[in-house]
């Protein structure tokens, strides 16, 4: 009997031990984190810069031994840019990666850098964004209550249509092009002939679909990834603009976190930044590939042609930046270089 009752008491006592152990194991590995931060993409999960999010969400983890976790939110569930804006502007959203179109809205001289064939290529645009003329634009975020993080890459914006292919400035004439929520990108479309619709990303498939929209433009990755090249399937390479984009932070988010999560975090989103850049280049092709593939027409556009696109929106540098035309200078002068 004694014997049964000894291997029963020494049984309870292992089995302690090895819940106690279980249990001590866990905490060790699972640290509670001081911040839970939430991140905003208008993007799907695949696309090049919602793995850009996730990477930065991933090494920021790391790096502060899971005191930081920031939770990515795909596929504008957090809302339209614009919204999301205004979300990061009080701390409703701690992070986001926005185009810079909407976002020139709220902090207009990044309108420079996003004006009609500006730069000759990505080579010339990275030579800006990360040189001293992009340090100077992420300075020039005072009084915003954002605080930009890193750029990201998003090509160049080409025309798409429904009805029949954009061969030449006078077949703007009349078509009623979908823009991004910004005022530039509304009057460039004005200048070129066409009647611009500004509409949340979100909402431009249905507005293809329904008729209320001829066109819209953006790069390969988007036009394949929404699948507007279902219901608009002629794609002229016009290279109008390239925009690049930003991750940012809330300012108020950012005022909260002690200086030494501020550099993990800077450090981790210039890391996601060449990580997207990867993913980009090779979206790129893939996406112009797909699309091709599934038979879509695409006009290349001959030089004669092109320079009529790009006289007919020269006057905007007159209207948004007369203040800046040193730093439009500086700009061309890298293309050179
Ligand atoms: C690009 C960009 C998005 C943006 C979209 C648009 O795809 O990455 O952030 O919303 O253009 O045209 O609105």
């Amino acid at each position: 009997k004694n014997v049964i009752y000894l291997m029963g008491c020494a049984a309870v006592m292992i089995l302690a031990a090895s819940c106690a152990g279980r249990s001590k194991d866990s905490t060790a590995q699972k640290t509670v984190p001081e911040f839970v931060l939430t991140y905003a993409e208008n993007q799907a999960e695949d696309y090049p810069t919602t793995q850009g999010a996730y990477k930065f969400a991933e090494l920021v983890y790391e790096q502060t031994g899971g005191r930081v976790e920031i939770q990515v939110n795909a596929g504008g569930v957090l809302g339209d840019e614009k919204t999301v804006i205004e979300q990061l502007q009080f701390g409703g959203v701690d992070f986001a990666r926005v185009s810079l179109s909407p976002l020139a809205e709220f902090v207009p001289k990044l309108n420079v850098l996003q004006m009609p064939y500006l730069y000759t290529g990505r080579e010339h645009m990275w030579k800006v964004l990360e040189g001293p003329i992009g340090t100077d634009f992420m300075n020039s975020f005072g009084g915003s209550s954002l605080v930009p993080l890193s750029w990201y890459d998003a090509g160049a914006r080409n025309f798409y249509s429904t009805a029949g292919p954009i061969e030449s400035l006078d077949d703007m004439k009349g078509l009623k092009i979908r823009v991004q929520e910004s005022e530039l990108m509304m009057d460039t479309i004005q200048a070129l002939g066409a009647t611009p619709v500004p509409m949340a990303f979100g909402d431009v498939y249905s507005g293809l679909q329904t008729g209320e929209i001829d066109g819209a433009e953006n790069n390969w990755p988007s036009y394949e990834s929404t699948r507007h090249y279902e219901v608009a399937r002629y794609f002229t390479l016009d290279e109008h603009t390239r925009v690049p984009e930003l991750q940012l932070a809330a300012q108020s988010t950012w005022d909260k976190l002690p200086e030494e999560y501020r550099n993990i975090i800077r450090d981790c989103a210039q890391k996601s930044a060449l990580y997207e850049r990867e993913l980009w280049d090779e979206r790129e092709k893939t996406s112009e590939d797909r699309v091709r593939r599934a038979g879509c027409v695409v006009t290349e556009l001959d030089a004669g042609e092109k320079e009529r696109f790009q006289e007919a929106a020269a006057p905007m540098y007159e209207k948004y930046c007369s203040e800046y035309v040193d730093i439009i200078d500086d700009i061309m002068d890298a293309g050179r270089q």
